[in-house]
């Protein structure tokens, strides 16, 4: 019985300990990106839908928290992972109307240089920055693949959440 309860005290107190340290780098991950995430520019991708129901804020919001979680789990560079995440999207406008618009039918090899473009108005981007905005369409833009470790998380990341908003359509 004394056994079952020391075991019983173990689990909770590893799960206090998670729940502090999910906390903690939640509290961590907004302090890298709240600069970005509060930006004029950047707060009017809220303007534009993206996948499903989700527009480009949200989606960026969501690819910038996952990145600081895998990046920060491997010991990456987590907060460039996040920043860069918040700025990958940055294209400012609404895709699925753009090829009528102004005739590039290509937004999925252009939008990286785009987003790149506004970003670095924006921003002086370190080169994991650089390589998280400018190659994260791989494999869509076959070679131009990422050079950073926490480019390569963002090719995840990014089509994970992609399929994730898609799939809550309704
Ligand atoms: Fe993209
Ligand atoms: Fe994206």
């Amino acid at each position: 019985m004394t056994e079952r309860a020391d075991m019983l005290n173990i689990r909770r107190s590893m799960i206090k300990k998670l729940h502090g340290l999910r906390r903690k780098w939640k509290d961590d991950f907004y302090d890298s990106i709240k600069d970005v995430a509060r930006h004029p520019v950047v707060l009017r991708m809220k303007l534009y839908p993206h996948h499903g129901n989700t527009n480009c804020y949200q989606h960026c919001m969501n690819v910038a928290y996952y990145n600081y979680l895998w990046c920060r789990f491997f010991h990456l560079d987590a907060e460039s992972a996040a920043r860069a995440g918040m700025l990958h999207d940055l294209f400012l406008y609404d895709w699925h109307t753009h090829a009528a618009r102004t005739g590039d039918k290509f937004h999925g090899l252009t939008h990286p240089d785009v987003s790149f473009r506004n970003a670095s108005r924006l921003y002086k981007l370190n080169k994991v920055e650089k390589d998280i905005i400018r190659n994260h369409m791989w494999p869509v833009t076959f070679f131009r693949f990422p050079r950073t470790k926490e480019g390569w998380v963002t090719t995840v990341t990014d089509k994970y959440c992609g399929a994730c908003e898609t799939s809550r359509r309704k």
